[in-house]
């Protein structure tokens, strides 16, 4: 399909941590009316409804994603519908049905109507026997979450059609996701989004994996950019398809919760790990994403030091006029 026929896109998941920003931008670049968000269970906020076409889609109700399909004459859906790491690990069979299920009827839809397909996957398709330092590109899956397990099924269900129906079908192995529009929900990196709220709101915050915990993270803005970026890339020069590893910085949570006190020297950070250590542990410390880098020009913009002036300036601002 020529670039300047990919121009009615679904977000689905529109209504989550990355999928709200997504959209906005998607909207800002191909026209408004040119980007329909679905959500399901969250409420839409009042910025996604007043600038474009908003719809309520099940991923696990394959009808109701084709009716939006038809309706809309959509040509390519960013696929951001999912349950996250952490939630995944309370209710195991709901994420797999999410993951899996609603994927394979994307997946079908996109077979069945030409459609392309952006499928996000995660760091956690690695496990505790993957290299946790710079961790290869192409290196050891061996998940011991339900969501990490659902991920690396998604990168090869995804694989599977790129090269058995000829599909376009691209995925990035997203970082922990920083970000100051929606909240994420049920993440394991969700640490590194709320410290800031709480530091902002209260000045405390109680983190729930240890400070010497280390995880790759991006900012949102970046996040959006190579999300985009990828999809803008000529397929044909593409040797991955939907498992780009992808970073701009790894950080402990004690050095975020340092970077933070920079700006708001009274700030308190306690530490009381949960469940969720557990999950942190499995993954790695830091990325290589020179695979990103080569095949289509991933370069992120902020490092800890841009992005956590970013988040508060943003933030601050937020709490001021009272929205959080
Ligand atoms: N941010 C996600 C999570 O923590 C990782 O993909 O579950």
């Amino acid at each position: 399909m020529a670039k300047s026929e990919m121009n009615k896109i679904l977000v689905t998941g529109a209504t989550g941590q990355i999928g709200s920003e997504l959209t906005i931008a998607l909207r800002e670049k191909y026209g408004n009316n040119n980007v329909v968000a679905a959500g399901h269970r969250r409420k839409p906020s009042e910025k996604l409804l007043s600038t474009g076409p908003y719809e309520t889609i099940d991923v696990r109700d394959r009808e109701s994603i084709e009716k939006v399909v038809r309706e809309y004459g959509i040509d390519t859906i960013y696929h951001m519908a999912a349950i996250l790491s952490a939630t995944g690990e309370e209710k195991p069979l709901l994420c797999w049905d999410v993951n899996i299920n609603g994927l394979y009827n994307i997946l079908e839809i996109a077979r069945e109507h030409n459609l392309r397909v952006f499928h996000p996957s995660s760091i956690a398709v690695f496990g505790p026997e993957t290299p946790k330092e710079n961790t290869p590109q192409d290196t050891i899956l061996k998940p011991r979450t339900m969501y990490g397990i659902t991920k690396v099924a998604g990168e090869l269900l995804g694989e599977y059609y790129v090269r058995k129906f000829n599909v376009d079908v691209r995925g990035i192995r997203y970082p922990g996701i920083i970000s100051s529009e929606t909240l994420p929900g049920g993440g394991t990196t969700d640490f590194a989004v709320e410290i800031f709220y709480e530091a902002i709101k209260n000045k405390r915050y109680t983190c729930f994996v240890r400070e010497d915990t280390v995880l790759p993270m991006t900012y949102m803005p970046d996040c959006i950019k190579g999300t985009i970026q990828l999809m803008e890339a000529d397929f044909s020069k593409l040797k991955h398809h939907t498992d780009f590893n992808l970073t701009a910085m790894s950080f402990s949570a004690k050095e975020l919760a340092d970077e933070i006190k920079k700006h708001i020297p009274d700030f308190v950070c306690e530490y009381k790990p949960d469940f969720r250590q557990k999950i942190a542990d499995s993954w790695p410390k830091s990325i290589d994403d020179s695979a990103a880098r080569e095949e289509w020009g991933w370069k992120p913009d902020y490092d800890l030091e841009k992005m956590v002036k970013d988040m508060i300036e943003k933030l601050q601002k937020k709490h001021e006029a009272g929205l959080i």
